[in-house]
């Protein structure tokens, strides 16, 4: 398994890249899959607030969108913060590919500390 320090500054790398004129609250997320492919992004803000996209979001869109159907860990950083923790929507991207590991600058969490008693895929598929 990639260290939890490369997967970090691989995150700070992709922080490095956001869009956010609006909040300037630069965002970084970086995603393992199953098979060990790591994707990353940044979060991507819109004149529109609501269209705006996090950092996880993309991240995890892209995996997907690359074939990958299960994801391992999510690592996210802010540059422009102390610690930044996945929004309930990410939670909930992350609920679908079994995300089971969530990293962020200061600490690190199971997926159930961060979402317990979820609802997900199952609950609908055979
Ligand atoms: N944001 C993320 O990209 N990920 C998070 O985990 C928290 C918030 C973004 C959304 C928006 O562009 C900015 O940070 C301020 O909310």
């Amino acid at each position: 398994m990639t260290n939890s320090e490369a997967l970090l500054d691989r995150a700070r790398e992709a922080a490095a890249q956001s869009y956010s004129p609006y909040s300037k609250f630069r965002v970084g997320a970086v995603v393992v899959t199953a098979d060990g492919e790591i994707f990353s992004s940044a979060n991507v803000e819109n004149a529109a607030y609501g269209s705006s996209v996090c950092a996880e979001a993309n991240a995890i869109t892209t995996a997907i969108g690359s074939g990958a159907r299960a994801i391992s860990t999510v690592a996210v950083v802010c540059l422009d913060g102390e610690e930044c923790f996945p929004c309930g929507n990410c939670l909930q991207l992350m609920r679908e590919f079994g995300v089971e590991r969530i990293i962020n600058d200061l600490h690190e969490f199971t997926f159930e500390e961060l979402l317990p008693e979820s609802f997900g895929p199952e609950a609908l598929l055979d």
